[in-house]
């Protein structure tokens, strides 16, 4: 090429493509067979791997599902609990699984409030009665028995591995156990798990090995959920529980049973939601939402835009306002689940929204809706027309942040979702009532929404996110954002997010929210908050005859993954 046409070439190629100034535009990962999307790298390819031996969505979900609870122990657990929304082809049926924690049995109402009367948040956040008795192990087995193909000794082999031989500790790890160190280093087990002798996390690339977890983890392999309920870890668990205080005893363990139910299903704008239902209150509250945001028609406005974003800020509010009154354990409490969903009541309470300006929220004393927490989501979609939308957690990173001696096993601070006294907010800034009061063996009340949206019938899309208060919102907008602004997967989950949750009375927003949209919205009454990142959405689509997958990158270290 002459000199003239170099220049010339390179001066097009500045213009066009402004490479000193380009953002990189995130693409999904495409796949025609199978696909996991998870928040960590080995639990992907774990599962992708049971995927390509012919396994089905299930057995890959319960692959990741343990295997996350060695190489991403901040959120992914055997200590904790979690839903589970299982779409199969065959039949054309839509399942949940709830292996959510419950109060032990000699849980009480006032457990977590001081002499005064007031909510001792450290209590019922970082010590031993913050632990709910674990559902994980449970639920996973359970959905593999039902629902999938593979033995649970399959299932539970590269999660076993890991655990015994190390793998190498990411950035992203060494970053959470620095930053969560304060509350590990309390547990003299989580100090010699995650931190080597000098009291520092071990530094990147060197290996991780948990070999009680992994010797727990057998006993689970050997034994089905007997390995864990019943047996050397169950007493391992309750020996622990009764030296430091705990509730959780032998036979809180041995009755634990996660359950079976049916979904919460709505239709959106021509497509089927399926979600989580009570105990969580994800599932009633998307689809409550939706209904409501029918009537305004969002697509004719731009995405982000002063008005759809109003709107949905307004709906958002309405829908956790009932939550604080409405939702509960549904083995305790009658929740009004049809009513919340009906079409009918969202006309209603459609007509209350003002187009031009805000309804304040009552007052009541905000929580903090700042505070980082963890919980984790991944997504599978199978060659087969199978689906599995999974979300779980052990509350905040790392629980309680307290193991158990010779298990490896971190226990979750799900107490704290109770309402541990009426309008008080929990960590997450909610308020709750009655329904959600602490009871021996009541599951907590979640927000959790693992979801799979159907089109005629087949998955159109599978998502979920972590964010406490905000996934309702983020699973929202990730569904507003293919339906109604057909955005690719990629782009509707690096879209800027907003939340609005009634109490305080105030729209969050990422500072990627259009200036413009913040300014107009505080001109319609709104208090605009920037806040970090709202959620971390793992979710897969089908388009056409492929699967695009795509891992939020708003939280770093996941990885989307398909054959
Ligand atoms: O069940 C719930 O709603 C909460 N325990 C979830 C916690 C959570 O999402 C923290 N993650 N970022």
């Amino acid at each position: 090429m002459n000199s003239k046409y170099f220049y010339l070439s390179l001066i097009l190629f500045l213009i066009f493509l402004n490479p000193l100034e380009s953002k990189e535009i995130p693409q999904a990962v495409k796949s025609q067979k199978g696909m996991v999307v998870s928040a960590e790298k080995y639990a992907t390819l774990a599962g992708v791997e049971v995927l390509k031996e012919g396994g089905n969505a299930v057995d890959a979900a319960v692959t990741v599902g343990f295997t996350l609870a060695v190489t991403f122990p901040r959120a992914g657990n055997i200590g904790g609990g979690g839903f589970m929304i299982i779409h199969m082809n065959e039949g054309n049926k839509n399942i949940a699984v709830d292996y959510r924690e419950k109060a032990p049995k000699a849980a009480t109402r006032d457990m977590f409030l001081d002499k005064d009367g007031n909510v001792d948040n450290d209590k019922a956040r970082n010590s031993i009665l913050s632990v709910g008795v674990p559902g994980t192990v449970a639920g996973l087995v359970l959905a593999l028995e039902n629902y999938g193909t593979i033995s649970l000794k399959r299932a539970l082999k590269p999660a076993i591995e890991l655990a015994k031989n190390g793998f190498p500790v990411t950035p992203e790890l060494m970053d959470s156990l620095l930053y969560f160190e304060k509350g590990l280093l309390k547990s003299k087990e989580s100090k010699k798990v995650f931190f080597s002798s000098n009291g520092k996390p071990p530094p990147v690339g060197d290996l991780l090995v948990q070999k009680d977890l992994a010797r727990a983890l057998k006993q689970i392999s050997k034994k089905g959920r007997n390995g864990f309920y019943k047996g050397k870890v169950a007493k391992k668990i309750t020996r622990f529980m009764k030296k430091e205080g705990g509730l959780i005893t032998k036979e809180d363990l041995s009755s634990y049973e996660a359950v079976i139910r049916e979904p919460v299903t709505g239709n959106y704008r021509g497509f089927d939601i399926v979600s989580m239902p009570p105990p969580s209150s994800g599932g009633v509250h998307l689809i409550q939402i939706l209904n409501i945001l029918e009537n305004f028609d969002l697509y004719k406005y731009p995405q982000n835009s002063p008005q759809p974003v109003h709107i949905m800020a307004e709906t958002m509010k309405l829908a956790y306002a009932d939550r604080s009154k409405y939702l509960g354990d549904p083995d305790f409490v009658k929740v009004p689940v049809d009513e919340l969903t009906s079409k009918k009541y969202s006309k209603k309470l459609s007509k209350n929204i003002n187009k031009q300006k805000t309804t304040p929220s009552i007052e009541v004393s905000p929580g903090n809706p700042y505070e980082s927490f963890d919980t984790t989501h991944f997504s599978v979609i199978d060659k087969y027309g199978n689906a599995v939308s999974n979300t779980y957690t052990l509350n905040f990173p790392y629980g309680t942040g307290i193991s158990v001696p010779g298990t490896g096993i971190l226990l979750n601070n799900e107490m704290d979702d109770f309402s541990a006294k009426p309008g008080t907010p929990n960590a997450y800034g909610l308020i709750g009532n009655e329904y959600n009061a602490i009871e021996p063996e009541k599951r907590m009340l979640s927000s959790m929404t693992p979801t799979i949206v159907l089109k005629d019938g087949n998955p159109f899309l599978v998502t979920g996110s972590p964010g406490g208060s905000r996934i309702i919102t983020t699973v929202l907008q990730i569904i507003t954002n293919t339906i109604d602004y057909k955005m690719d997967i990629a782009e509707a989950t690096t879209s800027p997010r907003f939340h609005n949750q009634w109490l305080p009375d105030m729209v969050f927003v990422e500072k990627e929210i259009p200036t413009g949209t913040k300014e107009k919205l505080t001109k319609m009454g709104h208090s605009v908050k920037e806040t970090k990142s709202l959620g971390s959405a793992h979710s897969i689509t089908k388009v056409g005859n492929y699967y695009y997958g795509f891992s939020d990158p708003r939280r770093a270290g996941s990885l989307a993954a398909g054959f």
